[in-house]
């Protein structure tokens, strides 16, 4: 068997880790690369939708990601219809991928919101008060209108904090002396049943 040569290559819990890892730095380090993940949704006809997203938080306790979006998204919309996601972030750096999939759950008039609402900056506020709402047909690129900061807080009504709880992961570790593929899967309690995958 090829050895991998990460210190977590081929120690589940500890690849666990470095995944989690990987997602609390996303929330904390605009420079990394789980930043900003790609979040699948099924579009409301049935199709896959992909789109950026930035990560705002991570509790690995309950295994839960935030993101922000805009109420009138159309993937509001889709979750609304189909809570189910899926992420996805690869680190070429480090050579590690993380798929993972889970459960959104869509917050606009609760505590939630309004603790991620205070927690947004002025400067990231005025995306939730463009007129007409993002996805609307307009005539010219330029044909819509945003407040400057100092009124973004007209933005509020169309903020939603999005919470995604993760159901499960997939890792892949790139490594020249073995690839390390691992899946984790919680289906009731808190410890995952996790086991290796063929690369
Ligand atoms: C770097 C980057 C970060 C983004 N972050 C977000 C985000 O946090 N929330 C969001 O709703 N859209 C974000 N977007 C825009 C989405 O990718 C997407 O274009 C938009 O939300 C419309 O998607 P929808 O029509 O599927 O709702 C981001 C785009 C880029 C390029």
């Amino acid at each position: 068997m090829p050895e991998a040569d990460a210190a977590f290559a081929d120690n589940l819990p500890a690849t666990l880790a470095r995944a989690f890892d990987c997602l609390a730095l996303g929330c904390t380090d605009r420079r990394s690369a789980a930043h900003a993940p790609a979040l699948a949704t099924i579009g409301l006809d049935g199709r896959p939708r992909l789109r950026t997203v930035v990560l705002r938080a991570f509790d690995p306790g309950v295994r839960r990601l935030r993101f922000h979006t805009d109420r009138r998204s159309e993937k509001t919309a889709e979750l609304a219809r189909d809570a189910r996601v899926a992420l996805h972030v690869y680190d070429a750096a480090a050579k590690f991928q993380v798929r993972l999939e889970g459960v959104a759950t869509v917050h606009h008039d609760d505590a939630v919101a309004d603790a991620a609402w205070a927690s947004s900056r002025p400067f990231s506020r005025v995306c939730y008060a463009t007129s007409p709402a993002p996805g609307a047909s307009i005539p010219e690129g330029g044909a819509y209108t945003q407040p400057t900061p100092e009124g973004a807080d007209g933005g509020r009504g169309n903020f939603a904090a999005v919470l995604v709880r993760i159901e499960r992961l997939e890792t892949l570790y790139l490594a020249f002396s073995g690839h390390r593929r691992a899946l984790f899967a919680w289906r009731t309690g808190a410890e995952p049943e996790a086991t290796w995958l063929v690369p």
